[in-house]
């Protein structure tokens, strides 16, 4: 892709990256990512606000080649992690006059994850302005969206807001800006579940942080731009803001259908009391739609066979997920089979400190589930229809 004018002398100079499918060895990419950098000319000095990921800096490069950039006088760091400073080192390399912008945080960690020269780097406090010439930048520090040293910033201007991750999609487009608002919002969802949620309620302040700038234009270092800034914000608000609905997400493995006939009766038996269910098979799940679909839940509810006294390592592994996503969710319960015996429950039950949830009486049965142990996933989906209910989740 060429660079993109977005603005006379603003530049998208970026690389999209359509092929990659897996993020920190862990994040599926369904739509693989891009990695936007922009160029800012002013009438005295030139700024690029993030680099892009080590893998790609060629294509960075190429792209200033292109518009004939013989000069970058700053370059804006807004993030320290390396799908954005990745590239930092040969950028610097090729333009010796150019000095690294960052937060004192995230000074140290350049050095620390890039072998960034520290004389290079220039530090700025929250609010503190660099003028281009004609142009004005100022930097609001946003921590934690989503490491402690992240920063946006406000090209004032023009009224453009460079967010980094924040309000950002893994969407490898041709499209500079938000075509599909439908696509956009999936993608933007799936991005806040994996990378933001477990910082919710700071992700509410650095809203309202940015909540009184006049903005035409955010511009994220993942996926197309925001011409219409008012549809991720509003869902973004949404997804920090707003009380749990009326959902169960279920998470389940069965090895050889005792646990797949109890989730079948008791998604059953939800449905019947009014409440929406999300199901998924652990054996072929997108981590990211598990993460999704966590965002809006009220309940999770676990399903899970005993391999060797323990829960199926599959289960472990997406309670482990959840425990570090921290999402929004109110109460937990577990329901699964057991072969002679087996600690699943204790197990699991232990591995979620990080959430704030009431626990409701699991449902354990022996071999296949017999008529009483129906009865009780009954009683189960009456204690979560009811517990619903009563926190007015809809
Ligand atoms: Fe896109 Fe946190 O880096």
């Amino acid at each position: 892709m060429k660079p993109r004018e977005i603005k006379p002398g603003v530049y998208w100079v970026g690389a999209v990256d359509w092929d990659r499918r897996l993020f920190d060895a862990l994040i599926p990419l369904p739509d693989g990512t891009s990695y936007n950098s922009y160029l800012i000319q002013g009438s005295e000095k030139t700024a690029l606000i993030d680099t892009v990921d080590a893998a790609m800096p060629d294509v960075l490069l190429n792209n200033l080649k292109q518009l004939g950039v013989d000069r970058i006088d700053y370059v804006v760091t807004n993030h320290a992690e390396q799908d954005h400073s990745g590239a930092l080192p040969a950028v610097l390399d090729r333009y010796p006059e150019a000095k690294v912008v960052c937060t004192p945080k995230c000074q140290g960690m350049l050095v620390d994850l890039m072998l960034a020269p520290e004389e290079r780097t220039v530090t700025v406090e929250d609010r503190e302005t660099i003028s281009l010439g004609n142009r004005t930048l100022e930097f609001i520090h946003a921590p934690w969206v989503h490491w402690p040293e992240t920063m946006v910033t406000y090209l004032r201007e023009e009224k453009i807001l460079f967010s980094c991750d924040f309000f950002g999609s893994h969407l490898a487009t041709s499209d500079l800006f938000v075509a599909d608002e439908g696509q956009l919002y999936e993608a933007a969802k799936r991005y806040y579940a994996e990378i933001m949620m477990p910082f919710r309620t700071i992700i509410q302040k650095n809203l309202e942080a940015v909540k009184n700038y006049a903005i035409d234009i955010i511009a994220p270092s993942h996926g197309p731009l925001h011409d219409r800034p008012e549809f991720i914000t509003k869902a973004y608000h949404s997804w920090a803001f707003d009380d749990p609905k009326n959902i169960v997400v279920l998470p389940y493995i069965s090895m050889h259908g005792s646990t797949r006939k109890m989730v079948e009766h008791f998604v059953g038996a939800l449905v019947q009391r009014g409440v929406t269910v999300k199901q998924f098979d652990l054996a072929g799940t997108d981590v990211g739609k598990l993460a999704m679909a966590l965002v809006d839940a009220a309940t999770v509810v676990l399903g899970t066979p005993t391999v060797l006294v323990g829960p199926h390592p599959n289960v472990a592994h997406a309670v482990f997920l959840a425990n570090a996503l921290r999402p929004n969710i109110k109460f937990v319960s577990i329901i699964g089979s057991y072969g002679w015996g087996g600690r699943a429950v204790e197990q699991l039950s232990a591995m979620i400190p990080n959430l704030k949830v009431e626990v409701l009486e699991p449902v354990i049965c022996k071999g296949l589930p017999k008529e009483s142990d129906f009865k009780a996933l009954d009683n189960l989906a009456d204690a979560i229809a009811v517990k619903h209910k009563a926190n007015n989740y809809v």
